[in-house]
């Protein structure tokens, strides 16, 4: 297997305690994020009597999916679809689900591949798409939104304080010459901000703003919530891992909304996160936080 296509799943002992109640009969759980199948693979391993339909945008995830749990499929125990989970509702077509996980963000293989461009540590073109047949790319937003418009996609989604330094430049450069490269960027982002943090690049929260916009994290996740819940069986339960506080924070808005209108129960009050020995050997989960609801109705 490539190095690249290597994704250590997150949260998976929580996940797999709180999943553990419910009944081993023949349900369907949807993995709305699939990636390269971490989840999914310890889900089948543990219900053996579910079926689960994952969903990805990213047309590689569907294509290793397809090729690493290729008797799962033919076993009719998984089905694996390029989707956006923000229209699971059409690919469910009514069916109720024992469970949903969206594990938001990117996957390692995507970071890790320059060309997909979502690093700076790997040379590429500035896409960051993770579905590769969406017309936004990184590019677009870098050369020709106004200067205004960059300060606010910095500042709203990525959290930088004062990036107007950094958005002045980039449209003075790209007025001589358009932005096509990570490094091109990650190199102007570095001169105008310089390291402030040692091991923390300057350009880790200008990349993560601009890969926030190109693919409508947020508002895809506002959207879907709701709906997700009322999917659910009596009993069932939806986990959110986010990777961004703003994220999470949609998230506990959402699920305390659902709860007060008694159309689902939260699971933990407080956020899962990982251990210390996880944080320790899976750096990705640092940050991340799960949340769990159950379905009432
Ligand atoms: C963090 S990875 C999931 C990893 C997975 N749980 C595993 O263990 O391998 C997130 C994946 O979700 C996909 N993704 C992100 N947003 C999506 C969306 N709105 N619809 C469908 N897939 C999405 C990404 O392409 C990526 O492959």
């Amino acid at each position: 297997m490539k190095r690249t296509a290597l994704h250590t799943p997150v949260l998976l002992t929580p996940f797999l305690e709180m999943l553990a109640p419910l009944p081993d009969e023949p349900f369907l759980f949807l993995d709305g994020t699939f990636g390269r199948g971490g989840h999914t693979r310890a889900i089948l391993d543990f219900k053996k009597n579910w079926r689960v339909m994952g969903l990805d945008c990213d047309e590689e995830a569907i294509v290793y999916g397809r090729e690493q749990f290729a008797d799962e499929v033919r076993a009719g125990r998984l089905d694996l679809r390029r989707a956006n989970f923000s229209d699971f509702a059409a690919e469910l077509a009514g069916q109720k689900i024992i469970g949903g996980l969206l594990d938001l963000g990117v996957s390692s293989p995507q970071l890790d591949e320059g060309r997909r461009g979502f690093s700076f540590y790997h040379n590429g073109p500035l896409d960051m798409r993770m579905d590769q047949s969406a017309e936004l790319t990184a590019a677009t937003i870098v050369n020709t939104w106004t200067e205004q418009d960059l300060n606010d996609v910095f500042h709203e989604l990525g959290e930088v304080r004062s990036p107007f330094r950094v958005s002045k430049r980039i449209c003075e450069v790209r007025r001589e010459k358009a932005f096509e490269t990570t490094s091109d960027l990650a190199k102007l982002i570095e001169g105008a901000d310089g390291w402030r943090q040692k091991g923390y690049h300057p350009a880790t929260n200008y990349f993560m703003a601009l890969r926030i916009a190109v693919n409508s994290e947020l508002k895809r996740i506002e959207k879907v919530l709701p709906d997700f819940s009322r999917a659910l069986v009596k009993g069932g339960r939806l986990f959110v891992i986010t990777f961004h506080s703003l994220e999470d924070r949609i998230v506990k808005v959402a699920f305390r909304a659902l709860a007060d209108a008694g159309a689902a129960a939260l699971i933990n009050k407080k956020v899962v996160q990982a251990t210390w020995e996880e944080k320790k050997s899976n750096p990705r989960a640092r940050s991340a936080k799960m949340r769990v609801l159950e379905g009432v109705l």
